[in-house]
């Protein structure tokens, strides 16, 4: 028998069905609470709004626990690679040898741009932040491919602007950093590994040929499978948000990187770092960063700390900590930053004010110091992030566009303004 929840709206009794998910979530079924009663629900923030039924990713922030497709977290990050990982969240199952070998290839056969697009980057100035380049050169993409603009494409084809994103967007993004920095473009090398090449197109100069390094390579490829999906999180809200219109992947996943941007969420990374050097100009006195974060009347926020869903530590915090310390030791870097971080992180989980508040490390407060130590500079550390989010877009997106009863996401509101009042003619308003 379908389970129900009675609500009682002065004195009259409606029935909403339960809805329930595989790992015990629950949720009440409001989709006709507004035609049979006229009330709507208040949410700001959507804090407690399921936006949808999905099947890609489990979050237990209490318990901190992530899994992709059922699959934890911490296993992935030992056993698999960013490349699998993007097979599993898109497709729903970890490949055979054999669809693994056809979509890495697919994925290679797309790493070139087209030549013109190469003009659009030397146009930005060179301080231009590389998120702003990379939103509008992915939005850019669908100039060059309008056969893949369609967004109800056949199978076949989804596939294909799929793979082609995949590869472009990691081009791109090798791009925006060499127009930042002033190099030369540099092309993909279809030997290398989806990373490799990725560090190559970023590293390579006419004096010097990048050459891969295992211990690097691991720990980037760990930092983009703890990045590749968080469920419901602004970003991948927004890429569903826009997808919802029926507008083309390029233009969904162009506003994601957007809503990336911002240091309450992806630009948190650059945010951390900035924070952790202006502390040690300032003494490394931690201890007044903490207070200062602490004082309602202060908007400094501890950067890296707090999470909306996580009311434990993060658990991709822990894994990035761990290769952060192996990645400095391996270079052999001692960066103050990262003893700045940990006396930040020590103090805060000893202090009332954050165990009140379950405000924990999450996965920004250790990615940039390892950002830092593999040569990427920091306006380039929520590029990282879009580069690692990808799949996770796609996926959802994927996910969304091939539910039958897909709808236009469309919030309703309250509304506080004026009631009807008249127009009143310039000549005839009093000054105030
Ligand atoms: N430093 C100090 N106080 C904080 C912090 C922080 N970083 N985060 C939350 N609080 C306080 C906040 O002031 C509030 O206190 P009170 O109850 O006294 O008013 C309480 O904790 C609850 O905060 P909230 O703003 O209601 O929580 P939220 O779920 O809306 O915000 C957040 C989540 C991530 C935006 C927030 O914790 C934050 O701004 N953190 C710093 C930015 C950051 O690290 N963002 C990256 C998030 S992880 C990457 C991603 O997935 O996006």
């Amino acid at each position: 028998m379908e389970k129900t929840a009675q609500l009682d709206i002065a004195g009259n009794l409606y029935s909403l069905p339960i809805v329930e998910g595989t790992e015990d979530d629950k949720a009440l079924d409001i989709t006709r609470l507004r035609n049979d009663t006229g009330y709507i629900t208040l949410d700001p923030g959507y804090g407690n709004t399921g936006a949808c039924i999905s099947s890609i990713t489990y979050i237990d922030g209490d318990r901190g626990i992530l899994r992709y497709r059922g699959i934890d977290i911490a296993e992935l990050c030992e056993r698999s690679t960013f490349m699998e990982v993007c097979y599993l969240l898109i497709y729903g199952e970890l490949p055979t040898a054999e669809e693994f070998a056809k979509f890495k290839d697919q994925v290679l056969f797309h790493s070139l741009i087209h030549e013109d697009m190469k003009s659009f980057f030397t146009s930005y100035p060179g301080h231009a932040h590389p998120m702003a380049i990379l939103s509008a050169m992915v939005c850019s993409l669908s100039v060059y491919h309008p056969q893949l603009m369609e967004a109800m494409q056949p199978a076949t084809e989804r596939d294909e602007t799929i793979a082609r994103l995949l590869s472009k967007v990691r081009v791109l993004a090798a791009f925006a950093y060499k127009r930042s920095v002033g190099e030369a473009f540099v092309y993909s090398r279809p030997e290398l590994d989806y990373l490799s090449n990725f560090l190559h197109m970023m590293f390579t100069t006419p004096m010097r040929s990048y050459q891969p390094d295992p211990v690097i390579r691991k720990a980037l490829d760990v930092l983009f499978m703890i990045h590749a999906d968080h469920e419901q999180n602004c970003s991948t809200s927004t890429v569903r948000m826009v997808g919802s219109s029926k507008a083309n992947l390029f233009a969904a996943i162009s506003a994601g990187i957007c809503a990336l941007w911002g240091e309450w969420h992806g630009g948190a990374n650059q945010a951390v770092i900035e924070m952790l050097e202006a502390i040690q100009r300032d003494g490394s006195n931690h201890r007044k960063y903490i207070d200062k974060a602490k004082d309602k009347n202060d908007p400094f926020r501890l950067m890296g700390f707090g999470h909306r869903v996580y009311k434990n530590y993060d658990p991709r915090a822990s894994i990035i900590k761990k290769y952060c310390d192996e990645v400095l030791n391996h270079l052999g870097i001692n960066d103050p930053a990262l003893e700045i971080a940990k006396g930040l992180e020590e103090a805060a989980l000893t202090d009332e004010y954050f165990i009140e508040r379950k405000l924990y490390p999450n996965v920004d407060f250790y990615s940039g110091i390892m950002y830092r130590a593999m040569s990427i500079p920091t306006n380039m550390f929520t590029v990282m992030f879009a580069l690692g989010r990808l799949p996770g877009w796609i996926a959802h997106w994927k996910e969304m566009i091939e539910e039958p009863a897909m709808k236009i996401a469309r919030p309703r509101q309250v509304y506080t303004g004026p009631t009807q009042r008249p127009y009143v003619p310039l000549a005839q308003r009093s000054a105030k």
